[in-house]
């Protein structure tokens, strides 16, 4: 299609790849230009440009079972799925391989690590030198959220994976119809480029999952570009998910006037029919997964899902805010979803068309994880090809096993997902995991408040990580890992916009905690669907239909404020679930002292405020 860069593509190409390149489905110069400069670097046998038809994944999904990546599963189960199995040492995003390489150490400060851009650029181009040898550079233009929305966010991923290109694909739109609009408009996009860093040498055999021992996931949040080399997993490999929609978005939104946030979105719908969209941030391991697919106990109120990890806010021209999920599949974690604790998944599971990696094999050809059905398998071929019965002390599933599947199966989605620029939004919902003191909900007084209460989210550590449990951890916004600048600047882009926008623009804030303990060590609050209850509450105060007591904590619900209609629970209970007492702020206090020191002078004089706010208020009670 193009001669545009006839004569200048190195002769230290095949001619084949050289052809490829020349024959490039688009003439965006910038695109073509960039793909030929990596392919000169990383020497691939040949190039792929994706067009994102169900075709193009069938057949790569067939070669990947040809190269033992995948596994087909029988139909009656799942139809048209997948089972991948990874490295054993490529299982879960690096935290401590992730990078934000901004211009200086400042920018990237305190909360990631850093390394100068000159420097690493160096160290990965040495390490991107020939290492697509004997494989297939694939070039995948993707766009997160909607290709129809007013500002199109494009993206192109490199990679020599044909499992991440399957795998975008029911995360992101991607292919041709991308490609066309993005060259036609000769629209910025993201450069995101991936590598597993395993090059085949002439005659070398394959392994089922190539990846390097040596990884690097980086950020250059100045010119937005994703580098990422070594693995092929997850957040790490499928670069729009983490990398982009969160790390570089939360660049482009500082700049620009919106925010990528770590958050679900929610639909609630009332008995009377109206709705109001709510975005909530919790760590890991505090059912986020369970909380965008929940099902209401209370008569006539509905629960729909817009988004389950990732959420866009911007603000239109009355200042008002705006959400959209810019995903368009589930990267979901596998253990503990089950029939009877998130029947929604299952059901979106059971659609098919789904790719698992690092959950067990079923003697009838289907999979299994800890807590997909409370009947356990007799016998199973666990996560690493080993034979497993229930005495097994080894989980059969990798904890962090996953499902990815397409957000349209998700029978519960609302409607308004495919809105190209969002909803209208309500409410911000902080929550984590707490045995005391953070109540089952409160509400902010403030914008500058909530932001407060979003700095300090904190929970407590399970056994889902590695480390001590039941450790308090601070997780601003649940967005540590995935700040893409500075995070006190991150802290000061919220203050800003509530200034900018006006209190009475902003989403109202509310923190939830669904894992408060009675004396006696049980859990308060029964959580899941009752959760429903919260929401009527969070709902009805935006409505002004009510009431809750002013706390040193925010405005809490008492008892008789909650909607526990047909709710087995007792004084007790309740009680515990509700309480704000002062010894256990005491003790917050002095927590998110330790925590706000990190952030030195450089934390914005407002959180300070709040902080002494909140001092006072202890002080008082
Ligand atoms: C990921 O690793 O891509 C991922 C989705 O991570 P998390 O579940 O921690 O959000
Ligand atoms: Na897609
Ligand atoms: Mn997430």
């Amino acid at each position: 299609m193009t001669d545009l860069l006839n004569g200048t593509i190195s002769s230290t190409l095949a001619p084949e790849v050289r052809q490829q390149l020349e024959q490039a489905p688009t003439d965006y110069r910038e695109l073509v230009e960039w793909v030929t400069e990596i392919a000169e670097l990383t020497e691939p046998a040949a190039i792929y440009w994706a067009d994102g038809s169900q075709e193009e994944y069938d057949r790569l999904a067939g070669e990947l079972v040809e190269a033992g990546t995948f596994i087909k599963l029988s139909d009656h189960e799942f139809p048209n799925s997948y089972a991948a199995f990874s490295d054993p040492d490529d299982v879960a995003r690096v935290e401590e391989r992730t990078f934000i390489c901004s211009e200086t150490e400042a920018g990237a400060g305190p909360t990631n690590n850093w390394r100068d851009p000159v420097e690493m650029k160096q160290t990965m181009t040495d390490l991107y030198r020939g290492c697509m040898r004997g494989r297939t550079l694939f070039v995948i233009p993707f766009v997160m959220g909607s290709l129809d929305a007013t500002e199109p966010k494009y993206g192109v991923e490199i990679t020599d994976s044909a499992y991440v290109v399957c795998s975008m694909r029911i995360m992101a739109t991607i292919g041709s119809d991308v490609l066309k609009k993005m060259s036609e408009t000769e629209a910025f996009f993201v450069k995101a480029l991936h590598s597993v860093g395993a090059p085949l040498e002439e005659g070398q055999q394959d392994v089922a999952w190539p990846c390097n021992p040596e990884k690097y996931i980086v950020h250059f949040p100045e010119t937005r570009e994703i580098w990422s080399f070594g693995s092929g997993y997850g957040g790490n490999a499928l670069l729009g998910k983490k990398c982009y929609a969160l790390r570089i978005a939360s660049a482009l939104g500082h700049d620009n006037g919106w925010m990528a946030e770590h958050m679900l979105i929610l639909k609630v719908t009332n008995p009377e029919g109206k709705s109001k969209f709510f975005s909530a941030a919790f760590p890991s391991a505090c059912g986020k997964t369970n909380f965008a697919m929940m099902e209401p106990t209370i008569d006539g109120w509905k629960a729909e899902m817009v988004g389950d990890d990732i959420a866009w806010i911007s603000f239109d021209a009355e200042g008002k805010p705006r959400v959209v999920n810019p995903e368009a599949g589930m990267f979901g974690v596998a253990p503990g979803t089950g029939w009877s604790t998130n029947p929604n998944a299952m059901r979106a599971i059971s659609g098919g068309n789904t790719i698992f990696t690092n959950v067990a094999l079923t003697d009838d050809g289907s999979v299994w994880w800890e807590g997909k059905t409370d009947e356990v398998p007799e016998h199973l071929i666990d996560w690493q090809g080993n034979d497993w019965t229930p005495d097994s002390v080894r989980p059969a599933a990798h904890p962090n096993s996953r499902f990815c599947t397409p957000i349209e199966q998700v029978e519960m989605l609302a409607p308004e997902f495919s809105e190209p620029d969002g909803v209208p939004l309500s409410a911000m919902i902080f929550g984590g995991r707490r045995k005391t003191t953070i109540p089952l909900v409160s509400e902010a007084q403030s914008w500058e408040q909530g932001v407060f209460r979003g700095v300090t989210l904190s929970s407590e550590t399970t056994a889902a990580a590695k480390g001590a449990v039941g450790v308090v951890r601070r997780d601003p916004m649940a967005m540590l890992p995935f700040i893409g600048y500075n995070a006190s600047d991150y802290f000061r882009h919220w203050l800003d916009l509530g200034e900018k926008h006006g209190e009475e623009n902003m989403p109202g804030i509310y923190y939830v905690n669904w894992f408060r303990r009675t004396e006696d060590g049980g859990f308060a609050w029964p959580g899941f669907g009752e959760n429903s209850r919260v929401v009527k509450w969070i709902f009805n105060r935006l409505e002004g239909k009510a009431d809750g007591q002013e706390t040193l904590f925010g405005v809490v619900p008492t008892a008789e404020d909650l909607d526990l209609t047909g709710l087995e629970i007792s004084d007790e209970e309740i009680e515990a679930a509700l309480a704000v007492k002062v010894d256990e702020f005491e003790t917050e206090l002095a927590g998110i002292d330790e925590w706000l020191a990190k952030f030195g002078d450089d934390l914005p004089a407002r959180i300070r405020e709040q902080r002494d706010d909140m001092a006072a208020r202890i002080e008082a009670a």
